[in-house]
């Protein structure tokens, strides 16, 4: 029996699969295997041979149904990608078979829209389906097809089992540190994770004075090996005062998914920025004091990964000052595992799954 789904190909049994994944069939549920024809490829498209993919917590709050009802099951998550190039559509001559590429959060855009015309394609207001996965198949795939348009070149010193979490992690927080830096600034980052520890990185290797911000002292001395000059534990009082009072920070990139920010807010000096890149659930909203935020002129701003020319100066500057994720491995049949730590946010600091691993063999 097949099931058709729209958009992501069709279910079927293994020995007719052109693709093999790890997906739920509904909110909370456990990872399953699960195996798809895929779609025609079409002209403007390559299928990538996924070779590792990052797990990021969005994939979580995803397959939760965090972020609201309108996830389409079964979930196949997965955007942090490195692939090799398997086989390109009729209109494609930017790459070739065997490239070694990267793809990330997006995957398509309508090139057209106020947003994608002054270049901010990720947030382009006219596309259906413009996220990578639900309801297409994610890079928990050993296969996909996807937009060459949205395809990058992997700069071959990047370590390439390394690699993926700079696609989304990287992005995600090099796209505002970039906006609102300037050299010699106090940047505070709360929340040692994927997300958080690409942050600590970017802000150092850009001039910037790193504070990490973290509820687990246990994290300090990795903190400042990735570049950051002070460490604060925000579970200590005496630490997070002085910090408000003494040092306040000019600006903030928020990765931890906690609704109620109002201490660190009061970490922000008068006229400086929080960014939030974090997304708690849906229906938990943001709390801050807003006499502080009003009296001290303070910004509150958010930022959405980047566009794709934010991605690809991410990949730039990764290479040019070997910024890299620190990342556990795991083998593809290890990939519940690693979701399971992704999910108690227990990596340190980032989870890849070697697709390539593959005991499905297609
Ligand atoms: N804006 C975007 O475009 C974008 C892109 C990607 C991801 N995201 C979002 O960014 C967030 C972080 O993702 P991630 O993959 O980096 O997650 P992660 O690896 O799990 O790291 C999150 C970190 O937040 C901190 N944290 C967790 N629970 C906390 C709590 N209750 N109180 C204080 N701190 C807490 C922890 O750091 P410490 O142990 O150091 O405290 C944890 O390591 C998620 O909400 C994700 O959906 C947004
Ligand atoms: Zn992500
Ligand atoms: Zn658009």
């Amino acid at each position: 029996m097949t099931t058709d789904f729209s958009f992501r190909g069709v279910a079927c049994p293994k020995g007719e699969a052109d693709v093999a994944c790890w997906g739920v069939s509904e909110a909370k549920g456990a990872f399953k295997r699960m195996y798809f024809k895929l779609p025609h490829l079409a002209d403007d498209e390559v299928r990538i041979k996924v070779l590792h993919a990052g797990l990021c917590h969005s994939d979580c709050f995803k397959v939760d149904q965090e972020w609201g009802q309108n996830v389409v099951f079964p979930v196949v998550p997965g955007h942090e990608i490195v692939a090799e190039i398997d086989k390109v559509g009729a209109k494609v001559t930017k790459f070739k078979h065997g490239d070694l590429v990267s793809f990330g959060v997006y995957r398509d855009c309508c090139g057209s829209c106020e947003p994608c015309r002054r270049g901010d394609d990720q947030l382009c207001s006219n596309c259906p389906y413009k996220l990578t996965y639900d309801p297409y198949l994610g890079g928990y795939s050993t296969y996909m097809h996807v937009k060459a348009g949205f395809v990058y070149f992997l700069p071959k010193s990047i370590p390439k089992e390394r690699a993926a979490p700079i696609l989304c992690a990287g992005a995600t927080v090099f796209a505002p540190l970039k906006r609102w830096s300037k050299p010699g600034i106090r940047c505070g980052i709360i929340g040692i994770g994927g997300l958080g520890h690409m942050a600590i990185q970017l802000a150092s290797k850009m001039g910037m004075q790193v504070v990490a911000l973290s509820t687990q002292p246990s994290k300090e001395a990795e903190a400042k090996k990735f570049g950051a000059h002070e460490f604060v534990c925000s579970k200590n009082e005496e630490q997070m005062k002085h910090l408000c009072t003494k040092e306040p920070l000019d600006l903030v990139i928020n990765t931890a998914f906690i609704p109620d920010i109002t201490n660190y807010m009061y970490a922000v000096k008068a006229g400086g920025c929080f960014v939030e890149v974090a997304l708690p659930e849906v229906d938990k909203p943001i709390i801050f004091n807003n006499l502080d935020v009003v009296g001290n002129q303070k910004i509150y701003t958010g930022s959405n990964v980047g566009s794709r020319t934010e991605v690809e100066a991410t990949l730039n500057f990764c290479e040019k000052f070997g910024v890299y994720p620190m990342t556990e491995n795991y083998s593809w049949a290890e990939l519940p595992k690693a979701y399971k730590r992704l999910h108690d946010s227990a990596p340190r600091y980032r989870c890849v799954v070697d697709v390539a691993s593959t005991f499905d063999d297609l």
